[in-house]
């Protein structure tokens, strides 16, 4: 028939919406996708040999799509003119902190969705379908369809939803391909029936549902603020498993048996990283703050609270086993072997890592760093130590290494910072010569094996574990 979708654009050709496309490309043979962005070299990548983005599966499947119906390119207009449906998948970083403000809340910059906006309305001849795919604050769409109502060209009707990504980052092409849900919000059936066809080329009709906008809008950023908030709740159960001495592998295997609760998420660590969860968050304590909710507002600011608190103790941990006997305070001198950087296992991204927030308050406190990351390039630890540290923490203390052994040779104390399954496999015996003694690790992420260690003769702590050595 000839109301189904055949032609789409993207607005955005980053880590949503290049992925998203490659795999509705692959699913939708008859339909013809042009991503396309402002940034020319972010274009040239996707075109190129070397993808802008890495996710295991995304390169045969750009590779194969891209000479069929998967194209790349600058011509935003070109490609909103020719499109019956149009993604916007721009970025959303959240505004900086009001000065003076004591709110963590942070509504998203919606700068670069309201000049697509605008743009769509500019060029469009024709009806369009405008999906709002970026993460934004609850009231954008509303927000979009003003601005495309009012500068639109006459005669011209759009009709906007919002179709949120909850793609994981190292697992994208997976997510994609076999999403728990897609949600379809908004107020126009036909429209949203549009999409939804373009979904069940792949998606059981069951996971694909649809609801009005301010229930999508909100599922996506609830969804995060909870998957956070799973976090933040085992973490602090891991303070107590230390003061009790229970463990806290045990409990959450206790715990997540019951299927009301469930396994998933449960994972104690330094806290939560990534693009989402922060942003999220952030923008959920704005919405809250903004309709005169201040009780929810602090709810789930406390699930920030928490993934501070965590970080806070452990490096008080550090400095409480490891201070010199005579009274030398901190770490001055002590060289601390950081092992991972980013902010989960199977990926480089360092946005919003515990590893960077840990290593600072190391430096501070006068140790000497040798970080080592199977993934994240040296100069990107560099530059986010540099960022982040702004002012009295000295970089020159920071040495980066390309292997595990190189950077524990030397040092007094290991921290393991990210949970990479490579530091289980580092030969401990062979580690521990190379270490001044007494040798430290503390396990911030709780992946090796402790007894193990205890044997050899290290001082262990585990953030969730009460059995520690101490001399
Ligand atoms: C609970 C636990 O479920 C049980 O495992 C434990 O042993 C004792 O405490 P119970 O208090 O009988 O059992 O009731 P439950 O069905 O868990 O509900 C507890 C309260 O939460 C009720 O007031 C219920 O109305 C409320 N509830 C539950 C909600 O408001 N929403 C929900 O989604 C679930
Ligand atoms: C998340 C959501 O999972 C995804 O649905 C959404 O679209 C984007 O945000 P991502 O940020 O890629 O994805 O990572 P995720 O695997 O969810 O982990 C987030 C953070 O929580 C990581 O720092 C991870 O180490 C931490 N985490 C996760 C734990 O500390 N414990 C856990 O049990 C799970
Ligand atoms: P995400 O993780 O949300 O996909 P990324 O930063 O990876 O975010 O990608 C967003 C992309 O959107 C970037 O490549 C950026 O150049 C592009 N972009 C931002 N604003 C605009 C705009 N107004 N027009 C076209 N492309 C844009």
């Amino acid at each position: 028939p000839t109301d189904r979708i055949t032609s789409i654009c993207c607005i955005g050709a980053g880590y949503v919406g290049g992925p998203t496309c490659a795999v509705i490309a692959a699913k939708c043979p008859e339909i013809r996708i042009t991503v396309v962005d402002r940034d020319p070299d972010r274009i040239s990548a996707w075109n190129s040999d070397s993808l802008p983005v890495y996710e295991p599966g995304l390169d045969a499947l750009v590779k194969r799509q891209r000479n069929t119906n998967l194209t790349f390119s600058t011509d935003i207009d070109r490609a909103i003119d020719q499109a019956q449906l149009i993604f916007i998948a721009v970025n959303t970083p959240p505004m900086p902190h009001t000065h003076g403000s004591s709110s963590m809340g942070a509504k998203p910059d919606l700068s670069a969705v309201s000049e697509c906006a605008r743009r769509i309305a500019r060029v469009s001849l024709t009806d369009k379908i405008v999906v709002a795919k970026s993460t934004v604050p609850c009231g954008a769409c509303a927000t979009i369809a003003g601005m495309l109502r009012d500068n639109g060209q006459k005669g011209v009707g759009f009709s906007v939803l919002s179709n949120p990504e909850f793609l994981s980052e190292g697992t994208a092409v997976r997510d994609l391909l076999h999403p728990d849900r897609v949600l379809i919000g908004g107020d126009d059936r036909v429209a949203q029936d549009k999409l939804k066809a373009v979904y069940m080329h792949w998606v059981p009709e069951p996971r694909i549902l649809t609801m009005n906008t301010w229930s999508s809008e909100l599922a996506k950023l609830a969804s995060n603020a909870m998957l956070a908030q799973r976090v933040s709740s085992i973490n602090s159960i891991s303070a107590v498993c230390e003061a009790v001495g229970a463990d806290i592998a045990e409990v959450a295997r206790g715990c997540g048996s019951d299927e009301r609760i469930g396994q998933k998420f449960l994972r104690p660590s330094l806290g939560f990283g990534g693009s989402c969860f922060h942003k999220d968050i952030a923008s959920l304590i704005w919405l809250s703050e903004s309709l005169g909710l201040p009780e929810v507002a602090e709810y789930w600011h406390q699930v920030l609270a928490l993934n501070r608190f965590q970080i806070k103790r452990f490096v008080a941990r550090i400095l409480a086993d490891t201070s010199r006997e005579g009274g030398l305070s901190g770490l001055g001198g002590r060289r601390v072997a950081c092992l991972g950087f980013a902010f989960k296992e199977g990926t480089g991204d360092t946005r919003n890592t515990p590893a960077a927030d840990v290593c600072c308050e190391l430096l501070r406190n006068g140790a000497k760093l040798s970080i080592y990351d199977p993934r994240v390039p040296r100069h990107h630890i560099v530059d986010k130590l540099a960022m982040s540290a702004a002012s009295n923490c000295d970089i020159d203390s920071v040495s980066v290494c390309s292997d595990a052994y190189s950077a524990i040779a030397g040092s007094d104390i290991v921290v393991v910072l990210t949970a990479w399954s490579e530091f289980r496999q580092i030969d401990w015996e062979q580690a521990l010569k190379l270490m001044s003694q007494p040798a430290y690790v503390f396990d911030g992420q709780v992946v090796l094996d402790h007894g193990r260690l205890e044997q050899l003769g290290f001082n262990v702590f585990s953030i969730g574990r009460a059995h520690v050595t101490t001399q």
